[in-house]
């Protein structure tokens, strides 16, 4: 291998990255996108529309990317950009090693394309906690769970969190949790019908969602005990 292939300097690598995109090139349409199959994601709409996933969901206000949208939805697509966001609002899958959550609440409420992974992740525990909890239905963690239905979290005690109304006005659940001290899964549980908001542009008319926000949720022992 030549040595030159090894060795790109970043700056030169960046540069040549943005110099391969043209913006003059982009659609710079901001458009609503209606929601017309079953099973269509976020991700097929942002693949379909040549957009970042995450630029889609931050145009929405969107809980989190990996909801799988209603039929008769519209989305709103923002403006193309050089470098499409796909991985900023997803949530890592790391080895989770929680057996409970910190402060709550109680209730999860199922949504499009949940499986027992998911809403783990989520919520930052491991699956095989919500699993143990599953009440002999028999759904495995990668299993789809049935839209609307209740999932009893277990919660850690002691151990609280700070719960306040919060005008959501910018980014992804992701987002909020990241800068409050949270999870995208309470959140959820917080506003249990709560996917996604076209109010950001006009013409919508609709004002931006109040939601209610789990701040700095921490455990107030370092012997803390999972209730189920
Ligand atoms: C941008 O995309 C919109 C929606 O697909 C389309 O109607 C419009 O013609 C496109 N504009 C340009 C300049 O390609
Ligand atoms: C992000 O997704 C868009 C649309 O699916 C795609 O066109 C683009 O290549 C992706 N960008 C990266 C860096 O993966
Ligand atoms: C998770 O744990 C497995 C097995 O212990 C390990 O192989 C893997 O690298 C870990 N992944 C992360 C992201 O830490
Ligand atoms: C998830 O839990 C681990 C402990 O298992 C902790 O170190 C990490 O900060 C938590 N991450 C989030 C985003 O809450
Ligand atoms: C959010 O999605 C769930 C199912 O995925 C649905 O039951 C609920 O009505 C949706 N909420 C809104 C406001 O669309
Ligand atoms: C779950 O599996 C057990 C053992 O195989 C079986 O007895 C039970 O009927 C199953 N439950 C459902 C809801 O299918
Ligand atoms: C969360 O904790 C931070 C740092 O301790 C503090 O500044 C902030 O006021 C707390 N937020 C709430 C809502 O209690
Ligand atoms: C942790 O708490 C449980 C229940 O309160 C108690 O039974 C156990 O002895 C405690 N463990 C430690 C190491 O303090």
């Amino acid at each position: 291998m030549r040595p030159s292939t090894l060795f790109i300097p970043l700056a030169s690598l960046a540069a040549s990255l943005a110099s391969a995109c043209d913006p003059s090139t982009l659609n710079t349409t901001l458009y609503l996108y209606p929601i017309t199959e079953t099973g269509t994601t976020v991700f097929d709409v942002a693949r379909l529309t040549g957009r970042g996933v995450c630029d889609i969901g931050r145009a929405n206000l969107m809980a989190d990317v990996t909801i799988i949208p209603n039929v008769g939805q519209t989305l709103w697509i923002p403006p193309q950009v050089c470098e499409p966001d796909n991985t900023s609002c997803l949530i890592p899958d790391t080895n989770r090693t929680r057996t409970c959550i910190y402060g709550g609440p109680r209730l999860y409420y199922t949504v499009n394309g949940d499986t027992y992974d998911v809403i783990a992740r989520r919520l930052n525990i491991s699956t095989a906690v919500l699993l143990a909890d599953d009440n002999g239905a028999n759904y495995t963690a990668t299993s789809a769970l049935p839209v609307g239905t209740f999932i009893k979290v277990p919660t850690c005690s002691p151990s609280r969190c700070v719960i306040e109304p919060f005008d959501f006005t910018e980014g992804v659940y992701l987002d909020l949790a990241r800068k409050y001290g949270t999870t995208v899964g309470q959140i959820m549980m917080l506003s249990p019908t709560y996917n996604y908001s076209v109010s950001l542009y006009e013409d919508t008319g609709a004002s931006t969602p109040t939601i209610n926000m789990a701040y700095n949720c921490t455990a107030l022992s370092s012997n803390v005990t999972a209730l189920t």
